[in-house]
């Protein structure tokens, strides 16, 4: 069985596209959606372009859903919960925003989709064995740890999983490396990466490819920005220039 697992998408959809055009060609059984499918500035298109997936796909969800949840629910209450920030704080105002208006694209339809999605999975892949998949670490969606991270400081909280892999995103930067006997993997980000452009993404089984897919849809190849750029958002442009930092939080 191969499973290519797509992180932080962040409502990219040209950069989804650019993937899913490359799983084609590739023989992938099953897809793993790793978590922040949103906030970003196509989240309908988006979504539906993922439940509507020609193969089985498994769905766990991130800071963004968490916050765009909290969103919905605070506009019913008037008291937001959950920021989805490492440390909890509330974001800046114009993130804030851009939560607010991705919250109100979603709703009511998405609502319950969203709020379905758990925060683990796991999988047994041929060659890899148990997978274990979730958006940061397995007890936190926030918390931030990178390839530098020192493994003293992450071996309590992989070892006693006892999984041959674990894959993860949040940073939005790809990386393999091994925390002990745990072999830890950054799938990246398909649609807001830090580093070089491209919409990056990992092919499972029977090893790990770390993959980058450049795509020619919607002139994603040319400028990783434009899909971004062409949504009606009215804050687009300022969503696309800060969206590592932004969505990485
Ligand atoms: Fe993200």
């Amino acid at each position: 069985m191969q499973v290519a697992a797509l992180y932080d998408i962040h409502g990219n959809l040209p950069a989804l596209e650019a993937v899913l055009q490359d799983i084609g060609q590739a023989d992938v059984d099953q897809i793993v959606v790793g978590g922040d499918v949103v906030p970003g500035p196509m989240p309908r298109e988006t979504l539906r372009r993922l439940l509507d997936l020609d193969r089985p796909t498994h769905f766990i969800c991130g800071n963004g859903e968490l916050a765009i949840l909290a969103q919905m629910t605070g506009a019913r209450t008037g008291l937001v919960t959950y920021w989805g920030t490492t440390s909890g704080a509330r974001p800046p105002e114009n993130i804030v925003e851009i939560y607010r208006w991705t919250a109100g694209q979603l709703q009511s339809e998405f609502e319950p989709v969203l709020a379905r999605w758990p925060k683990t999975l796991q999988l047994e892949i041929d060659g890899l064995g148990r997978v274990l998949f979730c958006h940061s670490t397995p007890r936190s969606e926030t918390e931030v740890f990178s390839r530098l991270t020192a493994e003293d400081r992450l071996l309590p909280l992989f070892e006693p999983l006892q999984v041959s892999v674990l894959v993860c995103g949040h940073i939005h930067m790809q990386f393999d490396r091994k925390v002990g006997t745990t072999r830890v993997v950054n799938a990246g980000s398909v649609g807001a990466p830090f580093g070089e452009p491209g919409a990056y993404w990992l092919l499972l089984g029977p090893d790990v490819q770390l993959r980058r897919s450049s795509g020619t849809h919607s002139g994603y190849g040319v400028s990783p920005g434009r899909g971004v750029c062409r949504a009606e958002r009215p804050d687009a442009a300022l969503a696309r220039k800060n969206a590592g930092s932004l969505y990485a939080i």
